[in-house]
């Protein structure tokens, strides 16, 4: 209507290269083509009973249908420091060091608001969980890419990728203010040893920068690998926070509970914008979500079953259909390199093939950054009955490719 009226912020943010893969799923699906979908990481289970029983009990109470806390309520700040401890070993201050959260999508993207002024630089590994990027971006800062170097078994390259990370801040001006990680990774599913954080943080300290730590995936692990925190490291307060989920191990994606904790000063930083930008999430929600913390270990285990076993059906299946690829340690993903058939299709115009040919949905890996263009990402969000599906419908499309 205003055309000369301009909108500069949402120049920044492109144009989603998944829309283009969602557009043709819709019109496939308003076809009546039955697409298997494997294209987001949007957990397909039910949130474990007694968690929604405590909803349904507390939203059933008088005194709860106001504002909330917008830091979240002393209880489930309290049951975060307990979680750390329980399985970190971390000692928390839960007024100081914790905040709740509207998911961890938004925590993030608040605290980037809070933390970065108009120009500054943060470090991104690439390929990358689309937001930790473009969140920097949105707040005016600009983003140093740095390659993410992995094996064949998903374990990233700690000397070399250190080694990497040293060249970038010696190299971006102005200086690195901050990094953003995040191991088990979205989308390479690539890991780290407890070691790394070590370096990590000595780094940090040596040159002056925070350290952002998202562990969304630390749950869902696979053949004895453990997460590890990198608020594990002696003295990591000093320069790093780390955000989680309730999203992926308790399937409450829906819900948008998570938290950040760590340094005060930067957990002080979000809590101060939160408690201008909302008034919480619904009381019942963070009860419930702190029963979830508090009593969940169990149905967390179930759920890691779960995705560990739909990962060896699906590995082994789409290797007999003839698509080389490996089992990763963590996450809910497996991230493929394009069958060498296809290579040179690209990994967008691949994903639309496999949809339109194979009618099997999965994410481009170029829509998570220039290093991710030979591969795609395979979320673990279907049955083993349609898992099984796709890999014949995968075999016929490869098949049909080399003739
Ligand atoms: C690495 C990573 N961090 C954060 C999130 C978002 O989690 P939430 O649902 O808490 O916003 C995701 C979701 O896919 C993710 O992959």
């Amino acid at each position: 209507m205003f055309p000369e009226i301009e909108f500069d912020r949402m120049k920044r943010l492109p144009n989603y290269v998944f829309a283009e893969i969602n557009d043709i799923k819709l019109k496939a699906r308003q076809e009546g083509e039955d697409i298997i979908d494997f294209s987001m990481g949007n957990p397909d289970g039910d949130t474990p009973k007694f968690i929604v029983d405590k909803l349904i009990e507390v939203v059933q109470r008088p005194k709860v249908y106001g504002y909330s806390a917008s830091k979240g309520i002393d209880k489930l700040r309290l049951a975060i420091a307990d979680w750390y401890k329980r399985k970190y070993g971390v000692e928390l201050d839960s007024n100081l060091e914790a905040v709740a959260t509207i998911g961890s999508k938004a925590g993030y993207v608040n605290l980037i608001e809070a933390i970065t002024n108009t120009g500054d630089i943060a470090i991104v590994p690439n390929p990358t969980y689309p937001i930790h990027s473009y969140a920097i971006i949105l707040a005016g800062g600009s983003v140093c890419n740095v390659e993410l170097p992995f094996n064949e078994q998903y374990e990233v390259d700690e000397d070399g990728f250190l080694k990497s990370l040293k060249r970038a801040i010696k190299e971006c001006t102005p200086k690195a203010k901050y990094i953003v990680i995040n191991f088990p990774h979205n989308p390479s599913c690539a890991t780290v040893t407890p070691d790394f954080y070590k370096e990590l943080v000595a780094l940090a300290k040596k040159e002056r920068f925070y350290i952002i730590s998202d562990i969304a995936y630390a749950d869902l692990t696979y053949d004895g690998y453990r997460t590890p925190s990198i608020l594990e490291v002696e003295g990591a307060k000093d320069v790093a926070v780390e955000t989680f989920t309730l999203s992926k191990s308790y399937n409450m994606a829906g819900w948008r509970v998570g938290f950040v904790v760590g340094n005060p000063r930067l957990v002080g930083a979000l809590q101060k914008i939160k408690s201008w930008l909302d008034y919480g999430m619904f009381t019942p929600i963070q009860v419930a979500a702190t029963v979830a913390l508090n009593y969940g270990d169990d149905e967390v285990l179930k759920i890691r079953d779960k995705y560990e076993y739909r990962r060896d059906i699906l590995v082994e299946s789409f290797r007999n259909a003839g698509w080389e690829m490996e089992k990763p340690k963590a996450t809910m993903f497996i991230w493929a390199k394009i069958p060498k058939i296809a290579q040179k299709l690209g990994s967008l115009e691949f994903s639309k093939r496999l949809l339109t040919e194979a009618k099997v949905a999965v994410s481009p890996g170029i829509g998570f950054g220039e290093f991710g263009e030979n591969y795609v990402r395979i979320a673990l969000i279907e049955n083993e009955n349609r898992i099984r599906q796709a890999a014949r419908n995968i075999k016929k499309f490869l098949k049909e490719l080399e003739n």
